[in-house]
């Protein structure tokens, strides 16, 4: 479909973020990733299971480290990009993942949309943090940034972000046969979504 005409864009259209802040429920902590994360990204987007299903750059240089602190820091102020360092409460100057909403549309009718795409290093998986995390950022998402929609792909097989989705709220909407693009690959991949209803009841 083409993009609205001026005159089709509501009046709220171009309204930026709001500032950031961090999100917690009281056992994970989203918080603005900083440069002092460096390490800890790069241990994370070199990890095999990272690698395998996400379109993270492989090889992961300090040009690909530049560019995500980038996009975190200038899509926060152009209102396409919300990118949070996922903590542990109870430790928040460890990064343990990263979860972002990408692709940000505000001021749509009856609101805007986001993908959301997250992962976490080893050390932290299992417990739940990233479910929470998916929780927090979708709700902080609808409700500050007004979105009608978060929608999430993943590679087909890929198990533990559908159960992640899942649990989160997310609906499978279906397989896109050859759906994704992964690393000079097409593959199959799941979509799913969340509407501003599931949350608002
Ligand atoms: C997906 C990922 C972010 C999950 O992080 P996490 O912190 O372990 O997530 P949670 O602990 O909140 O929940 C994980 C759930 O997946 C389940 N799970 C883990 N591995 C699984 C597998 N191979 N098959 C099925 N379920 C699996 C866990 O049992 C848990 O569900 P449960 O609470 O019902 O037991 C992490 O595994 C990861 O970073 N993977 C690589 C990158 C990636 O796939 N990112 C998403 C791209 S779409």
């Amino acid at each position: 479909m083409d993009d609205p005409t001026p005159a089709d864009v509501p009046v709220s259209a171009g309204s930026g973020f709001p500032p950031r802040r961090d999100l917690t429920d009281g056992v994970v902590l989203l918080r603005s990733p900083r440069r002092a994360d460096g390490p800890a990204i790069v241990a994370g987007a070199t990890d095999p299971e990272v690698v395998r299903y996400t379109v993270v750059p492989s090889p992961y240089g300090d040009e690909d480290l530049d560019k995500i602190l980038q996009i975190a820091d200038e899509g926060w102020s152009a209102a396409t990009d919300a990118v949070f360092a996922v903590c542990d409460a109870a430790r928040p100057d460890e990064l343990l993942g990263l979860i972002g909403l990408h692709g940000v549309e505000m001021g749509l009718e009856p609101g805007g949309r986001a993908e959301v795409g997250y992962w976490m290093r080893p050390e932290g998986r299992g417990r739940g943090l990233m479910t929470r995390a998916v929780v927090l950022a979708t709700s902080w998402a609808v409700h500050e940034l007004d979105l009608a929609v978060v929608t999430w792909y993943a590679f087909v097989g890929n198990d533990a972000s559908r159960r992640v989705a899942e649990k989160a709220g997310y609906t499978l909407e279906g397989t896109l046969r050859r759906g994704a693009k992964h690393r000079g690959r097409l593959v199959d991949s799941w979509v799913g979504s969340i509407v501003a209803e599931d949350l608002r009841g």
